[in-house]
This record gives C-alpha cells, structure tokens and sequence, in this order.
C-alpha cells in the first residue's frame, strides 16, 4: 500500500462489540475453484461472503453445498429494483437459509421495506438484512461526476444509513472508515459491514476508502469483509488468521 496514510481524525468507538468476524468474499467463477479454496480451511469455517459472480455461475445450489459445510453466508446480491420485485427476490432468498443478505440503499425507504417483508418467512425468522450505502470503490469525485450527487460523501453515507434504519433493515455496508460515525447515527446495535479492508503492506486494487483489519477494529466494524487480501495470498489460511487477530481478538 506504499506510504498512503490510513486517516487518523476518524471517530473511535470505546465499546467492544460482541459478535465481531472476519467474512471471506469467495469472489470465485467456479464451484471448483470455491470448494477448494476453502478446503484449505481445516481448523476454522469462516464466514464466507457470495457475490454476484459465484452465484450467476452456480446458482442456489452453491449456497446450499456451502452452507451445508457449515459455514455461515452473507449472499450479496445487492438488490436494486422496484419494490415488489425485490420483495419477491427477497421471499425466494429467505429460503436458502443464508445468513446474512443485502439491498442498496439507493433504492428507497419503500424498497428496503418491500424487501424485508419478503424476506421474513412464515415462522417470523429471516436473515440478517443489510443496505450498501455508497460503494467503497466510490469516491466524492466519482458521486459528483457521475451520480451528479453533491453533497459529501459521509453525508450521504449517513443519510443512507439513517433511511435503512427507518426501514426496518439491520445495518449498513459501509467503508471501516465510516462505522463509527454510523453508530453514532444509527446506534450501537445497528450493524456495519465494512469492506475495503486492506493489510498496511497490500495492494489497494480499485477499493478507494480502505482501512487495515486493525483499524475497522478500532473504529468499530462488526464485520469486515476482505476478498483479494486473503483469496490472492500465498497463504491464504494465514492471511485470514491476521484479519482474526487483529481484528477479533
Ligand atoms: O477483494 P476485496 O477485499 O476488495 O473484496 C471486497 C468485497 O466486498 C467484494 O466482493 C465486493 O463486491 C464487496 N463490496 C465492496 N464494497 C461494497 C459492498 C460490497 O467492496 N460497498
């Protein structure tokens, strides 16, 4: 990561909270490359994030072989569409018995509600439902140019966070960077799932608001979600014992 500062002005949070993770993003084509990526795990099952890729490649029937590991699964799928259509997606997901799954914001206060209705089964149980707020491969420069958004940009994340709340959903993809001041916002118990996790001595690839496992810590990240940093590592079981220690115990 050369000699980038990690921000030092960022609020820190004093309260340890329980539940902390440390959630693999399995960004992988393949059912193969998948299962045997995660063979390698033989003392731990990490929570194991699916994206988009994996799951357009294999569909349900990688959530199903994964979960029946016995591994914990955030199925991020991102939802953004109009809200009867994200109520029934969100009904049919319920029934993976994932573990955590998630919308964007973006879509609107009705949206966010149509989607936890759907996803709420019969029996009153469902997953964790969490809202993207801004992406973490998106900086103030791109929201203005592209999204013609101008307000800045941790307004925006909070305002996000705040209208996921209202709606019912449990806590917010957000950037490390971010999750102190969404618990100030938001509460203690509203969750922050935080990519854009990076080691001080890694690559940043296309991520722009990235903090290291420590300092997610430190600010107070519930979860942080780490892709390339533990799946492209020579050693990726010992890459994610590091997001462990220092980020969990
Ligand atoms: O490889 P890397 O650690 O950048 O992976 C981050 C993972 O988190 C990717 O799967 C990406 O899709 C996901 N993600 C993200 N930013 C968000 C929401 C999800 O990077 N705001």
């Amino acid at each position: 990561m050369g000699d980038r500062p990690f921000p030092m002005f960022i609020k820190k949070r004093k309260v340890t909270r329980m539940g902390k993770d440390v959630i693999i993003a399995c960004d992988f084509s393949s059912r193969e490359e998948t299962l045997s990526f995660l063979d390698r795990f033989q003392e731990e099952k990490p929570f194991v994030k699916i994206g988009m890729e994996l799951f357009y490649a294999e569909g349900p029937a990688i959530v199903r072989q994964i979960k029946q590991r016995g591994h914990k699964i955030f199925l991020d799928l991102k939802l953004h569409d109009i809200p009867n259509t994200v109520k029934k997606a969100m009904a049919v997901l319920s029934r993976l018995e994932v573990d955590m799954c998630n919308l964007h914001a973006g879509g609107t206060i009705p949206m966010m509600e149509a989607a936890l209705e759907g996803l709420t089964r019969p029996d009153g149980s469902r997953p964790l439902l969490i809202a993207v707020t801004q992406l973490t491969s998106t900086d103030q420069t791109h929201m203005q140019k592209d999204l013609w958004i101008d307000r800045p940009i941790d307004e925006v994340v909070m305002h996000y966070a705040e209208n996921a709340k209202k709606a019912g959903l449990d806590g917010v993809v957000c950037s490390p960077l971010e999750a102190g001041k969404v618990h100030d916002v938001c509460g203690s118990g509203f969750l922050t799932v935080t990519p854009g996790v990076r080691f001080a001595d890694g690559e940043i690839g296309d991520q722009k608001r990235v903090a290291t496992p420590a300092l997610a810590r430190e600010i107070g990240s519930d979860y942080i979600v780490v892709g390339r940093p533990i799946t492209q590592a020579d050693d990726p079981v010992a890459a994610y014992r590091r997001c462990w220690k220092d980020f969990v115990e």
